[in-house]
């Protein structure tokens, strides 16, 4: 019997046969990194909160039940409805599993740092390679005593954390994870705390906790936060941009297609691929009033992406990359090292990607150079554990290489987008099945 288009976020091998235009309008799930806040904060806050349009995807359930484990009381209603009673009520009374989630882990490790007690955080066997350091750091430096493998570099990460004093640390790395860690402890800590960034990312953390209301300032690059008690409230997550972009770009792929994405997050940061592509000469609108986003099938050029593009699109670069694939000329990605700690090696899962579809690309230390073509042969191309890499096949398969594209690993999809498979069927008319 042939499953239905929804039972296949489990399959590890997914097939996909196009080719057509991708056309209509959708929502995609609740924003993953605003999600993950929400729940954190929400559990971290004196009294109930109520948050609605949470990502049901299985990174932010793995942050659901990782607070359960701190004593607090979590209702799960449909449609991504979750009352949270916090506040933490003891030491986490088992091993904190994030699975894939990289937000996951680093944000909780922030929380973990402040609180009286001993924590053990973990993930599956693609997060616990991904480098942890860059938090261990600065957790150690507010007074946390953090151990893992690797000499803290590697989860499972053990956290002995409480009496934390207030520090200024500048991330190496332009990353939210990080700002959004070190703040977090800092709600417990003595003193004040500022992350100062070089590059800035995306403002969850401190926007969030500013409508917990922490005792949170930005001044330019800097943010710092006081030791404060959060207050429960209710939050309304908006769609994820980053879902968002595979749409934008399905629709970029096939003439006559378009599309129409809702409810988007709106905020700084999380929509500088709607630039990119206007850069390659997509007709693409972002309405930042209502957060809707309107692509219309274009004929696109390649672009030069640098270091100073990267931070603002770190989760859109493979698909970017595939929209580049079927571009008129030669891309340049550069400045993207930080890609490569990822849910997997995103430039060499993104470069394989690319030439399973016969596009001839170079794989560079920081980057890639891609030849665009007019034609993309369909291939089997492997996630790597990385929904992201995934969902870009799959679009890819439905909507720009004549054949059947068959991605393995399709099971990573459900860590962020849950039923992709089914809003790709119905956009684009594409037959989506489980492979041999
Ligand atoms: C995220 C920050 C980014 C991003 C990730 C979500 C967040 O990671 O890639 O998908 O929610 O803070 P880095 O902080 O490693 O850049």
């Amino acid at each position: 019997m042939t499953p239905a288009v929804s039972d296949l976020d489990a399959v590890s091998s997914l097939q996909v046969s196009g080719t057509g235009p991708a056309r209509g309008s959708l929502q995609v799930p609740g924003d993953k990194s605003i999600s993950h806040r929400a729940v954190l904060m929400a559990a971290m806050a004196h009294g109930p909160s109520v948050i609605t349009g949470l990502s049901r995807g299985q990174d932010v359930t793995h942050t659901l039940r990782a607070i359960e484990r701190f004593g607090v009381t979590v209702a799960e209603g449909g449609e991504g409805r979750v009352r949270v009673e916090g506040p933490i009520r003891h030491e986490p009374d088992d091993v904190l599993d994030h699975g894939n989630a990289g937000t996951g882990i680093r944000l909780t490790a922030g929380v973990c740092a402040g609180l009286d007690g001993i924590s053990v955080l973990t993930g599956d066997r693609f997060l616990r390679r991904r480098p942890m350091d860059r938090i261990t750091g600065p957790l150690r430096s507010m007074g946390a005593t953090v151990d893992g493998r690797e000499r803290g570099r590697l989860a499972p990460l053990v956290i002995r954390g409480g009496s934390l004093t207030g520090i200024t640390y500048a991330p190496k790395e332009a990353s939210a994870q990080v700002k959004g860690s070190v703040l977090l402890a800092g709600l417990s800590a003595k003193g004040p705390t500022t992350v100062e960034e070089t590059h800035p990312t995306r403002a969850h953390t401190e926007e969030m906790l500013a409508q917990f209301g922490a005792r949170v300032s930005m001044d330019g690059h800097r943010v710092t936060v006081e030791a404060c008690e959060l207050t429960g409230t209710d939050i309304a997550v908006p769609g994820d941009p980053s879902q968002a972009a595979f749409w934008a770009v399905a629709a970029l792929l096939a003439d006559q297609g378009g599309v129409t994405v809702e409810s988007l997050y709106p905020g700084f940061g999380r929509s500088d691929f709607v630039g990119v592509l206007q850069r390659m000469g997509a007709d693409i609108d972002f309405d930042l009033t209502i957060g809707t986003l309107a692509v219309r099938a274009s004929r696109l050029h390649a672009v030069e992406l640098t270091a100073e593009d990267i931070p603002g699109i770190v989760d859109e670069v493979p698909v970017l990359a595939m929209a580049a694939a079927t571009a008129e000329g030669t891309t340049v990605i550069s400045g993207a090292g930080e890609l490569r700690a990822k849910e997997s090696d995103r430039i060499a899962s993104t470069t394989r990607m690319l030439r399973a579809f016969g596009v001839r690309v170079t794989e560079t230390e920081d980057g890639m150079i891609i030849e665009g073509t007019s034609r993309l042969r369909p291939g089997r191309v492997d996630s790597h554990g990385d929904h992201r890499i995934a969902m870009t096949a799959a679009v890819a398969g439905a909507c720009a290489a004549q054949g059947t594209t068959i991605i393995d690993g399709w099971d990573s999809v459900a860590t962020s987008y849950p039923a992709f498979a089914a809003d790709l069927a119905r956009l684009t008319g594409a037959v989506a099945e489980p492979a041999a």
